[in-house]
């Protein structure tokens, strides 16, 4: 039986003090039902919504499904819900306080958050992306159509923003999803470990060249080959991958004979191809061949409503392996995560809800859990994005760094010749030997 309405309705006082301090709000008892709501509560939820009696689950329909509702109650975890006021859908994260009289439970109170903006659309998830942007679901209904058909598509967004997964889906969605998927990254190669990753190599086409070697595109016959940072392919490797693009043969180093190939190429960059052509740093005639379809990932900071859900995703998915639960997101936290720049997009994202997740304690992620970069005062609220072509390079003088994969590629390359593969990598037979050293250290842990 509802008991708390004529309390609260009692004093008049009471509903209004407890939306001064804690904002619209539902009492709700033990059988989980409203007794009574907040002035503002009640214009949320529209004219007559309020009914003592009437059970939360009916007021409230919880988006992330029924399980959602132990998770408020039971947890304390922030959830979010939506509400039908006069056709239109209204939704906000709600969070409920448990109320007690000693170690009696005499029901919650049910705390309402802002609504969220009405552009906000449904969330999708597309081949593991998830999203509730417009953009991107305009994108995905694209990479579904363009799936099915041979066309070159060209993927272009920021670091971090899902250009693999996006090739990755136009695999999976196409005929050729039984064929093999291979990526390589023309950016983390020396352009002359390039060509025979690419092309393959016959054996003794060069120094420790012991064996054939078949070359991504044979691995991939059949199937799909992903060139990512196609823009960092150098011009005279463009000039053999348009030859192998409109022959549909290619020729290893040290080979004569062309080998046919059937492989449907999806191409990625961060830069825009149009300005490398008109720098001359690109084919134009090899952008038209790979961009027959372009596509555009926005930044993350251009979907900021896919924020704040997308962090709660990436925390459920760090609590099946740890033992701390994160109910809820402090104020100050919210508002940094969501003004943040967010350069390294969702990946970025990703890295830093986990060190918040191993950093913090408690159910609540707070301000103090965030990486350091959060806290810096001096910092640009806009980080520059993308450095300058001229400012990478330098920067990559100054450090040229190799990923695992770069090195294990250069040493095979060599013949497990470390001299050999420093000089392949432009690096000392030191810098070779500490890199090694901290890629094994890293894979220790
Ligand atoms: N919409 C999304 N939903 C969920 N996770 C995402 C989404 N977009 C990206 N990610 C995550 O971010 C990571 C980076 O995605 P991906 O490797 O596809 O980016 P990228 O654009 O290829 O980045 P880079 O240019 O740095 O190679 C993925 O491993 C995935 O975990
Ligand atoms: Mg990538």
């Amino acid at each position: 039986m509802p008991t708390s309405r004529s309390d609260s309705r009692g004093n008049p006082l009471v509903l209004p003090a407890l939306e001064a301090l804690a904002g619209p709000t539902l009492l709700v008892d033990v059988h989980q039902r409203v007794t009574a709501a907040t002035p503002e509560a009640e214009d949320r939820l529209g004219p007559g919504a309020i009914v003592p009696g009437r059970p939360l689950a009916e007021l409230l329909t919880l988006t992330e499904g029924p399980r959602a509702l132990e998770a408020l109650l039971s947890r304390g975890r922030e959830v979010e819900a939506t509400v039908r006021v006069g056709g239109k859908e209204r939704t906000m994260r709600v969070r409920a306080v448990g109320l007690s009289q000693g170690n009696r439970r005499l029901g919650w109170a049910v705390l309402l958050g802002p609504e969220e903006g009405a552009r906000e659309g449904a969330e999708e998830v597309f081949h593991g992306m998830w999203t509730r942007d417009a953009g991107m679901k305009r994108m995905f209904r694209i990479v579904e159509k363009v799936a099915h058909t041979e066309s070159s598509v060209l993927v272009r967004g920021e670091s971090g923003t899902g250009k693999e997964l996006v090739a990755n889906a136009l695999h999976e969605i196409s005929e050729r999803r039984k064929g093999p998927f291979r990526a390589i990254n023309c950016a983390a190669l020396p352009p002359n470990l390039l060509e025979s990753e690419l092309f393959g190599h016959v054996r003794g086409a060069f120094t420790g060249a012991v064996r054939d070697s078949p070359g991504h595109f044979r691995l991939a016959d059949g199937g799909t080959l992903f060139l990512d940072e196609v823009a960092e392919l150098p011009l005279d490797l463009q000039a053999k991958l348009l030859r192998v693009l409109e022959t549909r043969t290619i020729i290893p180093v040290g080979g004569r004979q062309p080998v046919p190939v059937n492989v449907r190429i999806v191409a990625a960059t961060h830069r825009a191809l149009r300005r490398e052509v008109e720098a001359g740093r690109f084919r134009a005639d090899l952008m038209y061949r790979l961009r027959v379809v372009p596509l555009f990932l926005p930044p993350l900071r251009e979907r900021r409503g896919d924020i704040l859900p997308l962090a709660r995703r990436f925390l459920d998915e760090l609590e099946q392996n740890g033992p701390r639960r994160v109910e809820r997101f402090s104020p100050g936290a919210r508002r940094l995560l969501e003004s943040h720049s967010w350069a390294g997009n969702v990946r970025e994202l990703r890295n830093v809800m986990e060190y918040a997740y191993v950093i913090g304690e408690g159910p609540v992620l707070q301000e103090a859990d965030l990486p350091p970069e959060f806290s810096e005062p001096c910092a640009p609220p806009e980080a520059p994005l993308l450095a300058t072509r001229e400012e990478e390079e330098e920067a990559q003088e100054a450090a040229p760094a190799h990923d695992p994969a770069t090195l294990r590629a250069a040493l095979a390359r060599a013949g497990g010749n470390r001299t050999q593969a420093a000089k392949l990598l432009g690096i000392s037979r030191v810098t070779l030997w500490r890199r090694l050293r901290d890629t094994e250290a890293h894979q220790g842990t």
